[in-house]
């Protein structure tokens, strides 16, 4: 039984690497072919180059700093990799996306969302028993400590739905002590499954807790999808049946949602589990960075946009301003850092959206706008030659809002989803033998050194603009 303590145990550090990381596993498919010579102030230096099994390759630029005295810097990582990863494969410039291998439109179409976990989180589909246990290991871990419920009490009832998921998924590491050693690969996998199984019960509480309504538990005879529907819209008055088509729409949302290689909440999650916090910890920061409007917050602020533009005649002058350099307006759920196409999740959402407003009768006036946007939209020079293109975030509020979500449940739906990648890439990362704390450099540009002034010599009493 591993000692109850948050640090790596003493026993899992003795058989650890140097590094003090438990070495699980290694990502040896990285091959060293070639160099690249850089030569600065009669120094030279030639850096070796990595090639993966698919995308481009890289330098490798340890040596730079030690070897030749200077660093790099690339703002935002658009040239930078950070790891070695085998989880998912992004082809921007042809629209593919990939995990361990197999095309998102395949497992999103003829698989399901606990299949996808297994696979990010294992490297391989499961086996039907394999399927079955792991299902049911995740269905074990869905109720909360019932000491999770009165935290939601010292929220205000109107408060963001991500504000409530931060606190109690970080809150979740004062609750279940047994999973918090991260040297412990048994711990490590059940504080995984933990994450996972209750992402959907702390969700669809705080939507309960938001309009006022009783908490609804988890009914361990439905699966993931279905499960979270009805926590999150039955009522203890009336019995609730789920809708297959709704449940089928969400599964693959989750699928849709689930991984994206090394993105703002991913790099966050890697970047604290590298210090050894532990997976609550790791995954409540992810949460924090998913928020943010330019990345998982973009599904609501698509809906917002849309709200705004009303009807189709608008829309000429809501493509003005996004080309407008004055105008810092954007067309939410357009664009990719990675993507210089077509996002393969959108086309999958945009195809579930027809089926689910189909399927529930609803002609939602929204929708004919957002394919009208994106009609106009790509065949406009300046998004052509951007090679700005309708992304995950587009369709996928629409298809929410049909099935009743709040708008402001959207990106907390993005978390539940995104967990199982987040677990899969920091369980990667702590296997790594080569990952060790991030610790990022800089570009100094402020004062260099000056003398201390006393107060009394520092100028007659005038109030200086500070910065
Ligand atoms: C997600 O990384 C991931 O994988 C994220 C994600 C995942 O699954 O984890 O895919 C999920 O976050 C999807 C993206 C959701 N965000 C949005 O839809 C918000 C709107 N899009 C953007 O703000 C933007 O496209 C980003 C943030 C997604 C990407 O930004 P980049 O790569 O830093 O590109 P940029 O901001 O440097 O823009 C490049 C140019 C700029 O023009 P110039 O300065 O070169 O003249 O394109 C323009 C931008 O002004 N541009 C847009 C635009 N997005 C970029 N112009 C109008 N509308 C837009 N949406």
């Amino acid at each position: 039984m591993a000692k109850k303590s948050s640090a790596p145990t003493k026993t899992a550090q003795k058989s650890a690497p140097p590094s003090g990381k438990a070495k699980l596993a290694d990502l040896t498919h990285v091959q060293v072919e070639g160099s690249a010579e850089l030569s600065y102030n009669g120094k030279k230096i030639a850096l070796p180059v990595m090639h993966g099994t698919a995308g481009q390759p890289a330098l490798d630029i340890r040596p730079l700093l030690p070897q030749f005295g200077m660093m790099t810097y690339d703002p935002g990582f658009g040239s930078t990799a950070n790891c070695r990863s085998a989880i998912t494969f992004i082809d921007g410039d042809k629209g593919i996306l990939r995990h361990r291998g197999y095309e998102i439109a395949d497992l999103a179409e003829r698989g399901d969302f606990m299949e996808v976990c297994y696979l990010l989180l294992h490297g391989e589909l499961p086996t039907p028993i394999e399927k079955a246990e792991f299902e049911q290991m995740i269905i074990y871990h869905t109720m909360l400590h019932e000491q999770v419920y009165p935290m939601m009490e010292g929220y205000r009832r109107d408060a963001h739905p991500m504000a409530v998921m931060v606190g109690i998924v970080g809150g979740l590491s004062a609750f279940y002590h047994d999973s918090l050693d991260i040297a412990d690969p048994e711990q490590r996998m059940l504080a995984s499954h933990r994450l996972i199984a209750k992402m959907p019960t702390i969700a669809a509480m705080s939507h309960k807790y938001s309009i006022g309504q009783p908490y609804v538990y988890p009914q361990n005879h439905l699966r993931y999808a279905e499960n979270f529907l009805q926590m999150t819209f039955s009522v203890p008055a009336e019995p609730y049946i789920v809708n297959p088509v709704l449940a089928r729409a969400l599964d693959r949302i989750l699928i849709l949602h689930a991984d994206h290689e090394q993105n703002a909440s991913t790099s966050t999650v890697r970047l604290a589990g590298s210090s050894g916090a532990n997976t609550y910890a790791c995954i409540a920061a992810g949460i924090a960075t998913l928020w943010g409007p330019l990345h998982g917050g973009a599904n609501e602020a698509v809906l917002q946009m849309l709200a705004e533009i009303g009807p189709k005649k608008n829309i000429p002058n809501v493509i003005k301003r996004a080309k407008d350099k004055n105008d810092d307006y954007r067309l939410m759920g357009f664009g990719h850092r990675v993507y210089k196409n077509y996002d393969p999740r959108a086309q999958v959402m945009k195809k579930t959206c027809e089926e689910v407003l189909k399927e529930l009768g609803i002609n939602d006036p929204m929708l004919e706008t957002a394919m009208e946007l994106e009609r106009i939209a790509l065949s406009d020079d300046y998004f052509v030659e951007k090679k700005l293109y309708p992304n995950v975030d587009f369709y996928s509020g629409i298809i929410l809002r049909a099935m009743g979500f709040p708008t402001k449940m959207f990106t907390m739906l993005f978390a539940v989803a995104r967990t199982a990648g987040w677990i899969a890439q920091w369980k990667e990362m702590i296997e790594d033998s080569e990952q060790r704390i991030g610790r990022p450099r800089q570009i100094y540009v402020g004062e260099t050194s000056r003398k201390y002034v006393p107060l009394n010599q520092r100028g007659a009493g005038k109030l200086r603009a500070v910065r």
